[in-house]
């Protein structure tokens, strides 16, 4: 029960790794929030995991591109709570194509949800944060910010990006006791995963030298790790978590 009552707020946790990252901090006793766009889906994740005796709250229909949407989420949370301990800022989406074919739609989507949605949650967040003088952000990265892909434009300018912010937030936060980390991880097994074409997911796999693809709980683990006071010294990291795929 190392997280006991923390307030853990993870976006995007309807499925996928958010799911799983929600999931590890309430079985090791936080109450988890669900901010999400896909409200009956975050209502089944909560249900599932208050079925198995843990505690969810789920804010409906929190869209995290909107400041105005992320600002009354976060008032819900703190009348329901009156604090918020942890912060995940997971929520993200691809919309792939190489330069040549990118529309200035795709890049702007891409670039709304997965680099101002972080923004816009950690700037809220982080002022509830501030005044408790306490706080653990971690942010979704990609091994691709770090690395480029080809086909991403959109989405490696934002993960790339979010290496960048975790530094300057470590460096402005650190006073308040508060530690920004990111995750990088490389392919992980989701329906984000799958929906990439099966020939260039093949080839991700084939590079990684653990031979396999990550699980969703590989990056609930490390999220956990970086949300504890084992790692209370660590601040303005990407930890990548690809099973060894960047090491060329
Ligand atoms: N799957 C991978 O291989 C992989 C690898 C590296 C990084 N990541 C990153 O991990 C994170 C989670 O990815 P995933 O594979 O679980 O994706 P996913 O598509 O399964 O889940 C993303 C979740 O974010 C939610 N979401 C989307 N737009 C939102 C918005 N505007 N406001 C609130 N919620 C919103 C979705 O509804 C969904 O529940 C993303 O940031 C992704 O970029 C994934």
């Amino acid at each position: 029960m190392k997280f006991k009552d923390k307030i853990t707020l993870v976006t995007g946790s309807a499925r996928g790794i958010g799911k799983a990252i929600l999931t590890k901090f309430v079985e090791e006793g936080a109450i988890g929030i669900i901010w999400d766009v896909q409200t009956e889906l975050a209502q089944k994740t909560a249900q599932e995991l208050t079925e198995k005796g843990g505690k969810v709250f789920v804010v409906t229909d929190v869209d995290v591109r909107s400041l105005d949407s992320v600002e009354k989420a976060t008032e819900q949370v703190l009348k329901q709570y009156g604090r918020i301990d942890i912060l995940v800022n997971n929520a993200g989406i691809l919309r792939d194509a190489s330069l040549k074919k990118m529309t200035a739609e795709n890049w702007q989507a891409v670039l709304d949800v997965n680099l101002t949605g972080v923004f816009n949650c950690a700037k809220v967040v982080s002022q509830v944060m501030t005044e408790q003088q306490y706080g653990k952000i971690i942010n979704i990265s990609s091994i691709v910010g770090i690395t480029g892909n080809f086909g991403q434009s959109n989405y490696v300018a934002a993960k790339a990006a979010i290496v960048g912010l975790t530094k300057t937030w470590a460096k402005e936060l650190g006073r308040y006791n508060i530690n920004v980390n990111a995750v990088a991880p490389g392919a992980i097994d989701t329906e984000m995963f799958a929906s990439v074409p099966e020939d260039h997911r093949k080839a991700f796999i084939q590079k990684i030298p653990m031979g396999r693809i990550g699980t969703p709980e590989d990056i609930a683990n490390l999220c956990t790790f970086l949300a504890s006071e084992e790692s209370s010294f660590i601040t303005g990291q990407t930890i990548i978590a690809d099973g060894g795929g960047t090491l060329g």
